[in-house]
């Protein structure tokens, strides 16, 4: 039978890796091992996961790395030498063992204006959006995000300084920004327009290179650039 050598990170933001042997199998993904170790070789590791098909996200962890979505990584893809090293997401506190702490995360979502601001009543007509025009294109290609913080983990100006909004929050207000039926508009662009905004993303392009989902938070990103600057020219902000 061929192991597989396994650090997995164990503890809170002052924890270490420990070492695991898991069986090698055929097909077996990153989140297959780590619920091998969970189930046969320490009770005690916490981790996350729901749907194992690359639905819900909530199995995002560091692999080798670099984050990913576990349930959808296969060893294969990822060992090094008959070696994985696995550590929660990073850019946010750790809690224990590979449980990142996502409060952080959505608080960006809720500072970025990430919610949906209606001005209609349930008595008047469902708005009518062409499918055809050019914002529902532009949200359609930004709405699939299922927040799932690889791309906040992805992000170097996260890590350098904790404050910016990141990818998925940017991400988030920019599929607002080309909602024509949101009545938030201003608010939002100034949400966004500050010193942690969209102004801060150095157009590195980790975050599009790594969401699992082949979403772009850069073009997202680079969308807000221009619709503040236009809010600015028209005395908005
Ligand atoms: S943009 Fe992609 S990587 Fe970022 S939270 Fe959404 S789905 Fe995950
Ligand atoms: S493009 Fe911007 S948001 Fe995306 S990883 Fe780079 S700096 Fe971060
Ligand atoms: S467990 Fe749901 S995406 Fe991996």
């Amino acid at each position: 039978m061929t192991l597989l050598r396994v650090s997995v990170w164990r503890g809170g933001a002052q924890g270490a890796f420990r070492e695991y042997e898991v069986p090698r199998r055929e097909s077996q993904t990153v989140l297959d091992v780590v619920t091998h170790i969970q189930r046969h070789l320490d009770a005690t590791l916490a981790y996350r996961y729901a749907c194992r098909v690359g639905m819900c996200g909530s199995c995002a962890m560091t692999v080798n790395g670099a984050p990913r979505w576990t349930c959808r990584t296969h060893v294969d893809k990822v060992a090094v030498d008959g070696r994985l090293e696995v550590a929660p997401l990073r850019n946010l506190p750790p809690i224990r063992d590979l449980v990142a702490d996502m409060r952080e995360f959505f608080d960006k979502w809720a500072r970025a204006k990430g919610q949906f601001k209606g001005g209609t009543t349930r008595k008047e007509d469902f708005a009518h959006v062409a499918p055809a025009s050019g914002p529902r294109k532009l949200a359609d290609a930004a709405i699939e995000c299922i927040g799932c913080g690889v791309c906040h983990a992805a992000c170097d100006v996260v890590a350098w300084n904790p404050d910016y909004l990141g990818p998925a929050a940017l991400n988030r207000a920019w599929t607002l920004v080309n909602d024509e039926r949101d009545t938030a508009q201003v608010e939002r662009l100034r949400a966004v327009a500050g010193d942690a905004g969209c102004h801060s993303c150095h157009t590195h392009m980790s975050c599009t290179d790594r969401c699992p989902k082949q979403l772009s938070p850069t073009a997202g990103i680079a969308g807000l650039k221009r619709a503040t600057l236009a809010a600015a020219l028209r005395g908005e902000l």
